[in-house]
């Protein structure tokens, strides 16, 4: 089967880690927008309209399927997006919620949700979250992170303060963080090291389990071929995708 990945830029390369890691498809065509990268700045007619062109490039490569790895496309152009292809388009909003509530037993535990700011202003978590009778949530932008993940400070001084910064009004460690922005699970140890006891939800775990339970795919392909395309700079995604996906490709 063949999957389009697709992402803002970058970041979708760690859900399509997890893809590769499990074995679902035999073929990911990803497409990173990353002329227009970043989307969680921008408004939802704006996030919208690109999604909606990266489905008509995409589907020019004969999809099977296509996965929206980042949250900001997934909280605002699902519907739309759906609208306009023929074949299953999957965002990574609902797996995440799946998985929290999964990692979860009581409906008291209390929930961070990280994302973009345009992420966090759709609510799609917290409704989500709440519709399953979770109610002890706390959402934080911490716009910070992107730029950051960007630059390969995935440890330091600089990742240390930011953390710091954004978390140092939650005084109380929470059960669970959703890492709602495709960046975060590359920060996930800092994260982790300053909530030591957090469940963190990680994107492309939860779409790969979404798809195992929901849609019955196995982890049946010998090998993952991937194939990456970018609106800008095709060299620079190639390069990070040698160093994020370590190994395995
Ligand atoms: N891919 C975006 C997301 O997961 C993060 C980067 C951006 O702002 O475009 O929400």
């Amino acid at each position: 089967m063949r999957v389009g990945v697709y992402d803002s830029g970058v970041g979708g390369l760690t859900v399509t880690k997890s893809l590769i890691e499990h074995r679902l498809f035999d073929e990911i065509i990803y497409f990173g927008d990353t002329a227009r990268v970043p989307y969680g700045t921008k408004d939802s007619k704006t996030i919208i309209k690109y999604s909606l062109e990266a489905l008509d490039f995409l589907k020019s490569f004969d999809i099977d399927m296509l996965i929206v790895a980042c949250n900001t496309v997934s909280a605002y152009a699902l519907e739309e997006l759906r609208k306009n292809a023929s074949f299953d388009v999957f965002g990574v909003i609902e797996p995440g919620v799946l998985a929290t509530v999964n990692a979860l037993n009581d409906k008291n535990s209390s929930i961070l949700i990280l994302g973009t700011k345009a992420t966090i202003a759709s609510g799609q978590y917290q409704k989500l979250l709440s519709q399953k009778g979770y109610e002890n949530i706390i959402s934080l932008a911490p716009s910070l992170f992107v730029p950051i993940v960007e630059e390969g400070l995935f440890e330091g001084d600089v990742l240390k303060s930011a953390v710091k910064y954004y978390f140092k009004d939650i005084k109380q460690n929470p059960d669970a963080i959703i890492l709602g922005c495709t960046h975060f699970p590359l920060i996930a140890k800092a994260i982790g090291e300053y909530f030591p006891n957090s469940v963190l939800v990680h994107s492309g775990d939860a779409i790969v389990e979404y798809l195992r339970t929901k849609r019955r795919l196995r982890s049946n392909a010998d090998t993952t071929t991937l194939k990456l395309l970018a609106s800008d700079n095709l060299e620079r995604v190639k390069k990070t995708a040698k160093t994020w996906l370590c190994g395995l490709i």
